[in-house]
């Protein structure tokens, strides 16, 4: 069995479990410990992520109701073990999925799906870098970033490409987790549904209708619940996570160009993004018994964002470096609940980060311009402003 620093239970043995001293879980030299919900926070997580490693590895966060957990190797345990369980209802985080639908969306997006989703993020993520390429300045965000991964989920569903908009619209509203239907979403694709299951094509709409999950197919609230994770949350997500790719690129152009220049590069780069800038910074797990010093049914909040920056795993942690040699980051999470979309994720970063060096070869910053993260739980920059030309 896992445990965590200052958990009663046999130790596994990994280094942070056996060396947390019992009075790290106590008040450092600062006084009480701080809150996540403190305002400095959100504007900058990272020297809180530095106090709780170095002074309180598990600490109970009361103005936000859950335990922290904030190094690597203790999130690890903690995402992994089978105590700490799905967090309870309102607690849920956008991109947690919970209840019967894990499994459906598991098997959906570890199948035959991410390959029909290919074609349709690679030519989404041209089609709208080539809406760049003439123009002198933009913001990636508003006007890429935001719109990759929905449009792509539109082309991919064989969606028409008009209502990406609102379809998005009611993506970013209303969906926030799977099983969580937008009305009118639902409606929307309930003729789809009708007119795949009766003559299925090619697109992912297709496969997910004639998909079998223990031998049966779906049904419409899970088809319509799948999609809904594709354009809303896995989407939101994505975006997220790719605004800070690019932003970790232009901020490193000797990087950006070598990785234009051997687009094997990309993938290292892309994972090195993840470890430093998680577009999830919290992951939420209930104690189903009582955790060592966690009582049953506490919040947990595993720090992605604190375990990503920990120089007791990564060497020189915040430095961005496409070429780390030691992956291992924790942003799409650890076993039984880890992350099904990483493909598509990854495909939509390379096809979009190639779109637009195709489309924009000499992309830069903005004079003056200097990103910012906002967002305590999802995290990403708030605008990219570059010159195009
Ligand atoms: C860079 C992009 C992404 C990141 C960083 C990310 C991150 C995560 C994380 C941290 C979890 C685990 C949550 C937990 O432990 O409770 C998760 C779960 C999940 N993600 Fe993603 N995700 C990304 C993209 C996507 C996409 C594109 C999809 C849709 C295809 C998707 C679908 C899901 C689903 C269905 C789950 C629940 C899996 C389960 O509980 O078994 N994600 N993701």
């Amino acid at each position: 069995m896992l445990c965590l620093p200052g958990f009663a239970g046999p130790s596994t043995g990994r280094t942070s479990l056996a060396t947390v001293s019992p009075g790290a879980l106590r008040p450092g030299p600062a006084g009480p410990p701080p809150s996540l919900l403190d305002p400095a926070v959100e504007r900058d997580p990272y020297p809180l992520y530095r106090t709780l490693r170095e002074h309180f590895p598990l600490v109970y966060d009361a103005p936000f109701g859950a335990w922290l957990v904030s190094r690597y190797a203790d999130v690890r345990t903690a995402i992994e073990d089978p105590r700490l369980v799905a967090p309870p209802p309102g607690r849920t985080p956008a991109h947690q999925v919970d209840g019967p639908h894990r499994a459906l969306a598991s098997a959906a997006f570890r199948g035959p799906a991410p390959a029909a989703l290919a074609a349709g993020v690679e030519r989404t993520a041209y089609v709208l870098a080539r809406r760049l390429a003439g123009r002198r300045e933009a913001d990636l965000v508003a006007e890429f970033c935001h719109w990759l991964p929905a449009a792509a989920a539109v082309a991919a569903l064989g969606l028409p490409y008009e209502d990406t908009a609102r379809v998005h619209a009611w993506c970013r509203t209303g969906l926030d987790h799977l099983g969580g239907h937008h009305p009118e979403l639902d409606a929307f694709l309930r003729p789809y549904l009708a007119r795949r299951r009766a003559h299925p094509g090619t697109d992912l709409l297709s496969v997910l209708c004639t998909a079998r999950v223990d031998g049966r197919p779906l049904p419409d609230e899970a088809v319509t619940g799948l999609a809904g994770t594709l354009l809303g949350a896995g989407g939101d997500t994505t975006a997220r996570a790719l605004a800070s790719f690019l932003a970790n690129l232009l901020d490193h152009p000797a990087q950006l160009a070598a990785v234009r220049a051997r687009p094997e590069l990309a993938s290292g780069a892309w994972a090195e993004s993840l470890r430093r800038d998680p577009p999830l910074h919290v992951v939420l797990r209930r104690a189903a018994e009582p955790v060592g010093a966690v009582p049953a049914g506490a919040t947990v909040a595993c720090l992605l964002g604190a375990a990503g920056r920990d120089p007791a795993r990564f060497a020189d942690p915040d430095r961005y470096d496409a070429f780390r040699t030691d992956p291992g980051h924790l942003a799409y999470g650890s076993g039984h609940h880890s992350c099904p979309g990483t493909l598509l994720a990854r495909l939509t970063a390379e096809h979009g980060l190639n779109a637009l060096l195709a489309a924009a070869p000499d992309l830069r910053w903005a004079p003056g311009f200097r990103p910012t993260g906002e967002g305590l739980v999802s995290r990403s920059p708030r605008a990219l402003l570059v010159r195009c030309r």
